[in-house]
């Protein structure tokens, strides 16, 4: 039984950093561990040029301790008017990795997202053609399909077809919640990824409703059955190159979370890595943890793995903040998975 196990430095290919006193929060919690980062584009308002993506890039390097050497991978924001010319000098220009998909209305700050998917099609095909990938929140926004079936019914009525309607189109399937995602994803070749977060795979849905509602279990999408999370440890663990990690760590300020209406997110990047130690022990798999962490990413977005390593150490278990301080005075609660972690990270 191994106690020490040394990774590639992993990267994060889904997370929410914010602006402001939120971005200098959080932005060091996954730098500590993480060597680059699929940045999300959506603040307010939404990063939607090749001029505010390297504009919001500058403020992350600005809020990001000296030397810590993190990459952020920023990504444009798709809109009905987004300009396919700008996107692709941005994409030359190395400013750009990816571009994102929120259906309109789907998720946190998604408004100006898209409701008819006709209207992309140009910049879609401008992106296949020029190899840049497709980042999607895949859940439709039909107020007559059930929330929990929101990522099945996305496959079929839009994914599909898109996927169809734009050979060569590199697409990741974000944070994938159901076993109809992992299917899918494994069944769709080598232009097609799937990131998992996670939270996803520790938390099923009693985890947020029994015993008392838990708003830092709520993210959307919203964690499904026992089953569907089987499924996606089985995928996670299963080393294949199609699933890579996106923690979607995506903060928000606990006043927000513990509301009437409270915020869709969970913030793991705190203790990310000792929780999917635990979570790949127990699955026998930890030596498959790399490849979910380190290599699977790179290898789909087309970079090199990193140069470092970290470590992780089996021992007591560990401690890790409770609460994340926001200068101003907000707080955001951290992922508490609801088992001890006893792997800790060194370099
Ligand atoms: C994300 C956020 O807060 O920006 N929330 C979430 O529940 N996952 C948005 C997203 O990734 O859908
Ligand atoms: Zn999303
Ligand atoms: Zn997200």
């Amino acid at each position: 039984m191994s106690t020490q196990i040394t990774l590639r430095r992993p990267d994060d290919w889904h997370l929410h950093l914010r602006d402001g006193a939120m971005l200098a929060a959080v932005a060091p919690e996954t730098a500590r561990h993480f060597a680059r980062a699929i940045i999300m584009p959506n603040l307010v308002p939404p990063v939607v040029t090749g001029a505010q993506a390297a504009a919001y890039r500058t403020r992350i390097l600005n809020a990001l301790p000296d030397g810590c050497g993190f990459t952020p991978l920023m990504t444009l924001y798709l809109t009905e008017a987004t300009d396919a010319d700008d996107l692709a000098a941005a994409h030359a220009a190395g400013i750009i990795t990816a571009v994102k998909l929120y259906p309109a209305g789907a998720t946190t700050n998604s408004a100006s997202g898209v409701t008819n998917f006709d209207k992309v099609r140009p910049v879609l095909e401008r992106m296949a053609e020029i190899g840049c990938p497709l980042c999607v929140h895949g859940e439709v926004v039909d107020p007559a399909v059930d929330i929990f079936d929101r990522e099945a019914v996305f496959i079929d009525r839009v994914l599909d077809p898109i996927r169809r309607a734009t050979p060569g189109l590199r697409v990741v399937m974000e944070h994938i919640t159901t076993s109809q995602g992992v299917d899918y994803a494994r069944a769709g070749g080598p232009d097609l990824g799937a990131t998992i977060t996670t939270h996803h795979l520790v938390i099923n849905r009693n985890h947020i409703l029994v015993g008392g509602i838990k708003p830092h279990y709520y993210c959307l999408p919203v964690a499904k059955r026992e089953e569907h999370r089987q499924a996606l440890l089985a995928a996670a663990a299963s080393g294949e190159p199609t699933f890579f990690l996106g923690t979607d760590s995506a903060p928000h300020p606990d006043h927000l979370k513990e509301h009437a209406c409270g915020c869709a997110g969970c913030f793991t990047a705190t203790n990310t890595l000792s929780v999917l130690a635990e979570v790949f022990e127990r699955e026998g798999a930890l030596d498959r943890l790399e490849a979910f962490t380190s290599l699977n990413g790179p290898a789909f977005y087309g970079l090199p793995v990193n140069e470092g390593t970290v470590t992780l150490t089996k021992g007591a278990p560990v401690d890790y903040p409770a609460k994340i301080a926001v200068e101003g005075g907000d707080a955001v609660t951290v992922f508490q998975p609801g088992f001890p972690l006893h792997w800790s990270v060194s370099e």
